[in-house]
């Protein structure tokens, strides 16, 4: 497995180009497979979960070519309705399939894409939302088996909680389902209203309106280009990096109103943020202030993505900080591993208790997810002395050419395969 070395204590400067959203990418990339046509969908990141999202769709009879950051999707001749466990498992938000295949088919069999490292990640939301389009769902052994007979008809729908991949889910197979289907409670991720400004593009009729989605059925797509929105968690991301390093990065090609949650947190931490068109600008002040409370909530509330960041910024500030996870219940894996680098970190069910000190130490660690993977990295950054991240799998499902663009900035970071690091243990015991 690779691993990430840091050599921290450097300040970080200048300019990164943001990249392409990876969760509006993905249900972009499902929503491909609903159009009997030719889709380029631009600005798309390379990274392993949008390869993930390819094999689904060649495994489902796609033509599928990803090149410079297009992914160019045939479905003209696609025809499955399966997609094996292997494909499912790969990728926790592989059910964002369902719907799409559904509405193409109305046929689907897949299999349960379980938890991960974060939760437990429920589905059934999802499944009761397909059930009111009058699909038959037969549950065995982690293997979804779904029927709609005659074909998806609208339906109304009220969420218990504003799920992003259930309101894309019902998004998608009520795109060409007969009649119309509303949405109370929807979830208004920029990532959702990305999706159904795409498949608007192809033909579709959503409209969104605050919490409210209302999508009214066609009877076909027709293929289109679109161009994915910027990385709101990638830009938050590099501008943490900036932060916790006393440094000054812009970071540019984003949309500053989607960090309208987050941007007033860096200001409470005593950053300065300048918002130009299209770029953010953060100069960190010598130490960060602590954070009164984070509380993650839905958008517009402040990410539980960047949950993990924002900790390890607590880590070094001036003071005592709070921070709530309310939206995943197992979303504090990477408290040991900081804890391991001399910080101070008391949590309680969703609530960690941050006690800055005044600079944490290299140490040896391993990522536990992708977003606690980041916050590490970042951790390592700031850090006295050299640190390994290890189990950089989870990073690569999200960042793409992450430690050339910190190395670009100013960092001392390099990567080491496993068989390198294998090479070196034997060139150092020979
Ligand atoms: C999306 O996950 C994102 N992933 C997540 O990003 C993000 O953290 C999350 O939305 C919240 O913003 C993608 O878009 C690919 P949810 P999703 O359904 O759709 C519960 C990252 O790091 N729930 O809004 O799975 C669920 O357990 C990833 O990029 C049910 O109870 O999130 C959780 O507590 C991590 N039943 C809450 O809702 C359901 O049927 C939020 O889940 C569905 C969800």
């Amino acid at each position: 497995m690779a691993s990430l070395t840091i050599n921290g204590g450097r300040i970080l400067n200048g300019e990164v180009i943001c990249q392409g959203s990876k969760n509006s990418a993905l249900p972009i990339l499902a929503a491909c497979y609903l159009i009997k046509g030719k889709c380029e969908i631009h600005n798309c990141p390379r990274l392993s979960d949008i390869d993930a999202t390819i094999n689904i769709l060649r495994s489902l009879g796609c033509d599928v070519v990803f090149l410079n950051n297009t992914v160019t999707v045939d479905s003209t001749k696609a025809f499955g309705y399966e997609i094996p466990e292997e494909l499912m498992h790969e990728m926790r938000s592989s059910i964002i399939f369902l719907g799409a295949v559904l509405g193409r088919n109305g046929r689907a069999v897949i299999s349960t894409p379980g938890g991960c490292e974060i939760g437990l990640r429920p589905i059934d939301l999802h499944i009761s939302a397909m059930k009111k389009f009058g699909v038959i769902i037969n549950e065995e052994h982690g293997v979804l088996d779904c029927k709609c007979e005659g074909g998806l008809k609208g339906t109304a729908v009220t969420l218990s909680f504003p799920s992003v991949g259930a309101t894309e889910n019902i998004i998608l197979a009520a795109a060409t389902a007969e009649g119309t289907t509303t949405i109370l409670n929807a979830a208004r991720e920029p990532e959702v209203t990305d999706l159904a400004d795409f498949l608007n593009a192809c033909g579709a009729k959503i409209h969104c309106s605050a919490g409210a989605i209302t999508i009214t059925g066609v009877k076909e797509l027709r293929g289109a280009s679109h161009s994915v929105i910027p990385d709101r968690i990638v830009c938050a991301t590099y501008l943490c990096a900036a932060a916790v390093t006393r440094g000054e990065v812009t970071v540019k090609d984003i949309v500053p109103a989607h960090l309208g949650g987050v941007l007033p947190v860096f200001e409470e931490m005593g950053c300065d943020i300048k918002l130009l068109h299209r770029q953010i600008k953060l100069t960190a002040p010598v130490r960060l202030k602590r954070i009164d409370k984070i509380s993650t909530q839905p958008y517009p509330g402040f990410p539980t993505d960047l949950q993990a960041l924002f900790t390890t910024l607590a880590c070094v500030a001036n003071g005592t900080s709070v921070i709530v996870e309310n939206i995943f219940e197992c979303r504090f894996k990477h408290v040991p591993e900081l804890i391991k680098m001399g910080a101070c970190i008391k949590t309680e069910g969703r609530v960690a208790v941050v006690e800055g000190v005044p600079r944490l130490c290299g140490a040896n660690v391993n990522s536990p997810d992708l977003r606690g993977s980041c916050a590490l990295i970042i951790a390592g950054l700031s850090a006295k002395g050299t640190t390994t991240v290890n189990k950089l799998y989870h990073l690569d499902r999200g960042y793409a050419e992450f430690e050339k663009n910190l190395n670009d900035l100013g960092a001392d970071v390099y990567r080491t395969e496993e068989d390198d690091a294998k090479k070196s243990e034997q060139q150092t015991n020979s």
